[in-house]
């Protein structure tokens, strides 16, 4: 399932940040693309911006992707609320369930198929994750007129930055999801950001696969410049 109805606040103005154009395409259509090249992947379920839907139906069906079963629904007001309503769109019998994010159109295909094969391998939850590049440190909350205090620095070594897809079986993940929407509609619940938080949240192992760097996050403009390069480089290499 592909969570595509966010905003793209951080990615500056113009159209929501998955419709937004890489190399020819926009980054929706990369990341489907990117899922559908495994060949373990039947089904993709994307959540559109809620006003986007009969458009994304068209761009997927005008950039030839009608060869696996592609189902398109209409996103939420957070990214949780997305992937819960794609899960909802996903047939009962689906024993795997990948959260990929629009966000990310260039994952290769042996990271989607590292996860699936973890999943079928017996984890219940799986994130594919790189190791940090700069330190961490903890902050507090600065002072009026002051600069935020660091608190500590973990170490480095111990931690990963994750990416998508995220794989599950498929009934953890809706179980999570079902409970924290309940828990959010009396006030309270996780706030966190991916899915396996959810799963992590409620007592639930979760392990790690090697992620890519290709499979970086468009986040801000400048990682739409270095999403180009990338496509330059490896559409150069195909040609050879
Ligand atoms: N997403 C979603 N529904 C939301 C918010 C986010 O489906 N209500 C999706 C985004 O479309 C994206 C993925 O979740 O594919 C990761 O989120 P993020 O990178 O934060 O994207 P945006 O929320 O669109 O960007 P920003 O936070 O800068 O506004
Ligand atoms: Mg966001």
């Amino acid at each position: 399932m592909v969570p595509a109805a966010g905003r793209g606040e951080r990615l500056g103005p113009g159209a929501p940040k998955a419709l937004r154009e890489l190399g020819g395409a926009p980054l929706l259509v990369h990341a489907v693309r990117a899922l559908a090249r495994s060949r373990s992947v039947g089904l993709v379920v994307v959540a559109a911006p809620p006003a986007g839907v009969a458009e994304v139906v068209g761009l997927l069906d005008s950039h030839g992707l009608d060869g696996k079963d592609i189902r398109v629904v209409a996103g939420g007001a957070t990214r949780q609320e997305s992937v819960r309503l794609g899960l909802a769109a996903i047939p009962e019998q689906t024993e795997i369930v990948l959260v990929h994010d629009a966000a990310r159109p260039l994952v290769p295909v042996e990271v989607v198929d590292a996860v699936i094969g973890a999943v079928r391998g017996g984890a219940g939850a799986v994130v594919p994750a790189v190791p940090l590049a700069d330190t961490v440190k903890r902050v507090g909350p600065a002072g009026p007129g002051r600069p935020e205090p660091v608190l500590d620095t973990p170490d480095r070594a111990t931690l990963r930055a994750v990416q998508t897809p995220q794989g599950f079986r498929r009934e953890l993940l809706a179980e999570v999801h079902a409970k924290a929407l309940a828990e959010a509609e009396s006030g309270g619940g996780p706030a966190v950001t991916d899915d396996a938080g959810l799963v992590e949240w409620y007592g639930g192992q979760v392990v790690v696969v090697p992620g890519h760097e290709e499979a970086f996050k468009v986040t801000r403009p400048l990682d739409l410049v270095l999403a180009e390069a990338v496509l330059t480089r490896r559409r150069a290499s195909d040609g050879f």
